[in-house]
């Protein structure tokens, strides 16, 4: 008789998430975790860090840069970097014990350790080996870094050393401009820092819709942030206090440096599996390092599951959780799944930036017809009066059958005006089913009922 039905190895969104359903759907369910607190990278050291300093930053950039032409006069506030640290830690402290509420309101039992698993329904932390009859790797994901590239997490960082800078920096290279490294550019770029993106390839955030791009690199030019394009980055050489990049530009191979008093390295994350003891077992990985699974979650060894960061797929804290949930209606007896096709992808500087399903580059390699409905927040009533009309929302549907195939918004609340377009997409909706649904006025949500009448017969404010 095993002593658990579940023992989910990664307390992060992937595996609370899963231990919480297991939970409610009435198995016996533990979790381990080797972190002092739970909730994984994303409440200790990822989303959760990252939006408390976005928001803490965006609140000096209002003041400095919007309240006067308000009728808001006076000295703009000054940056006490030690308190706004601890407002951040304080915020990932009520988050984290919010998850160990849930544990004991759910009767989950926390193992406390780094995991291993000796053998199908076993797994070992500590001295003690429990039972299990299915385990599910919900380890998560670490930063990777570039070759010879070495991190003390003080002058060159990654995101974990970013969060937690002794002082704000004069000057910063970032390396790589995908998500973490625009979002915490961000955050410094507004704190005064002289913020230098370094990217390899021609455009920021690789995968996103191009026109979205563009847009949204000369928005955050003009807020500041600097970027070279095409750059492969060498080496970093550090002392104690400084550092210099050394870069190639791939159009010519001419060779340049930057120095700084902090490197973000931000070129990607990969799979956390050290110690697990997936190779002894015979675990089947991907080509690139991800532990691979079927439809269902399920590993190549029966009774061993794997969600999240760890296996293929975007590496989001929300498709984490909804494999969380849907692997625990699996191994319950239930149908779980995934609708692959509608992951919202959220970037929350200001503005924000959130795409969801097919962009136009990905419509036209499938030889798809599609039609184009945009709207810019200029028109939108609301955005105006909050100085926050840079940006636009894009809907794209089907030619022929007008069903939504994808959406791109740059622009105020993007991360949250997404989801009624996610749920239209959920349900096949048409452009024209968000046309004919009242959306209240005066609300950012109207630049997207604009674009999908943009769709149709046209937008009316533009
Ligand atoms: P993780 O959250 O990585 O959790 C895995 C946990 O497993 C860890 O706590 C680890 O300690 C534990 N563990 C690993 N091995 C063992 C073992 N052998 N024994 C015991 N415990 C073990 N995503 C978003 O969707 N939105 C965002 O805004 C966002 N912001 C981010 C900002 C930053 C700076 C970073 C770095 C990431 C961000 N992400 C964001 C990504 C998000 O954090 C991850 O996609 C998400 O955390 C993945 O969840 P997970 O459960 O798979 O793994
Ligand atoms: P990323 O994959 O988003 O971006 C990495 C960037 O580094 C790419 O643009 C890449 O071209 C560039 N790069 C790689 N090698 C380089 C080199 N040698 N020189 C210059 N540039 C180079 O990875 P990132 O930003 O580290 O984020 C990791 C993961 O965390 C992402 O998958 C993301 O989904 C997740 N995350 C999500 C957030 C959100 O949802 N808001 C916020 C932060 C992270």
């Amino acid at each position: 008789m095993a002593n658990y039905d579940v023992i989910i190895i990664g307390s992060g969104p992937g595996g609370y998430v899963c231990a919480i359903r297991c939970a409610q759907l009435g198995l016996k369910t533990a979790c381990v975790e080797g972190r002092e607190t739970l909730g994984g990278t994303c409440l200790n050291i990822g989303c959760i860090p990252s939006k408390a300093l976005l928001h803490a930053s965006h609140m000096l950039h209002e003041a400095e840069h919007n309240f006067a032409s308000m009728g808001l006069k006076g000295k703009s506030p000054s940056v006490d970097w030690k308190q706004m640290l601890a407002y951040k830690d304080e915020v990932i402290g009520q988050n984290t014990k919010g998850i160990e509420f849930l544990f004991k309101k759910n009767k989950i039992d926390w193992l406390k350790g780094w995991g291993s698993i000796p053998e199908a329904g076993k797994v070992k932390v500590g001295d003690e080996v429990h039972e299990a009859t299915h385990i599910v790797i919900a380890s998560g994901s670490e930063p990777s870094s570039l070759p010879g590239i070495e991190i003390d997490e003080k002058v060159v960082v990654t995101s974990t050393g970013a969060l937690e800078l002794s002082k704000i920096p004069k000057k910063m290279v970032v390396i790589g401009a995908g998500v973490i490294g625009l979002e915490l550019g961000s955050v410094y770029a507004r704190l005064g820092t002289e913020v230098h993106v370094v990217e390899f390839l021609d455009a920021i955030t690789p995968g996103m819709d191009a026109e979205v791009q563009r847009t949204f690199q000369k928005l955050l030019t003009k807020q500041g942030l600097n970027f070279t394009l095409g750059a492969a980055v060498q080496s970093v050489d550090a002392t104690k206090t400084k550092a210099k990049v050394t870069y190639k530009l791939r159009k010519d191979d001419s060779e340049h440096t930057i120095d700084a008093d902090t490197v973000l390295v931000a070129t990607g994350r990969k799979p956390y599996i050290d110690g697990l003891g997936l190779d002894a077992l015979g675990v089947a990985m991907t080509e690139r390092g991800q532990v691979k699974t079927d439809a269902q979650w399920n590993t190549n060894v029966k009774g061993i599951y794997a969600i999240g960061d760890a296996i293929e797929g975007p590496m989001l804290a929300h498709k984490a959780e909804d494999e969380g949930m849907a692997v625990a209606e699996v191994i319950a007896g239930q149908h779980g799944h995934v609708n692959y096709g509608v992951i919202p992808g959220v970037i929350y500087t200001h503005p924000e930036v959130a795409s969801v399903g097919e962009t136009e580059e990905t419509l036209k390699e499938q030889g798809r017809a599609y039609k184009v409905g945009k709207f810019s927040f200029m028109g939108n009533g609301r955005a105006k009066a909050n100085f926050a009309a840079d940006g636009f929302v894009k809907i794209l549907a089907d030619k022929s059958t007008d069903r939504i195939l994808g959406a791109h918004i740059i622009g105020p609340m993007a991360g949250d005006l997404l989801h009624e377009i996610c749920v239209a997409m959920e349900f096949g909706a048409a452009a024209e089913d968000l046309a004919r649904t009242c959306h209240a006025h005066p609300t950012y949500s109207e630049a997207v009922r604009e674009a999908a009448l943009a769709c149709g017969d046209g937008p009316i404010h533009s």
